[in-house]
């Protein structure tokens, strides 16, 4: 995931694919967050201008989805499941206890983890799941959970 800013015809060429048309902002920021990881404020105001949107407008959608970060992430991503199986399995207390293991909020970063929640990674059977920089992990408990993630934080 790119950590620098995206440059101005990079995003122009975001604008373009979509029609230019504002009522595409939403596939646009999608596009951008799925190859960049997050959306720079120098970018908002970009396609703020190109869409003939305010600025204001482009915040509200990307203060809306939580997806839709405004700070790089961390170079490791750990998702914790929260959709129903995994719930009825304690994902929720997993959650509370990653928070704590990382030093971070649900949606934030630490020591280079960014913690997300996810809504079925398709691994019920084996509830609580995680994924992990891309893999996924099943009935994960506390004391596994911290030993999935040692090793993450910078400097560990
Ligand atoms: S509900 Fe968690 S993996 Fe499906």
């Amino acid at each position: 995931m790119a950590r620098q800013g995206i440059d101005k015809e990079t995003t122009s060429q975001y604008v373009r694919q979509y029609g230019a048309k504002a009522e595409m902002l939403v596939q646009i920021l999608q596009a951008i967050v799925m190859r960049h990881g997050w959306i720079p404020e120098q970018t908002i105001r970009q396609l703020a201008d190109e869409l003939n949107l305010s600025r204001a407008d482009v915040y509200g959608v990307v203060n809306y989805y939580h997806d839709f970060r405004t700070e790089p992430p961390g170079n490791h991503v750990v998702k914790i499941c929260q959709a129903e199986a995994c719930q009825a399995m304690g994902s929720r207390a997993l959650t509370d206890h990653a928070c704590q293991s990382l030093g971070t909020d649900i949606h934030g970063t630490s020591e280079d983890v960014t913690l997300e929640p996810v809504y079925c990674l398709g691994n019920c059977a084996c509830a609580p799941a995680v994924m992990i920089d891309g893999k996924t992990h099943g009935r994960v408990t506390t004391g596994r959970f911290d030993e999935l993630v040692t090793g993450l934080k910078e400097g560990a």
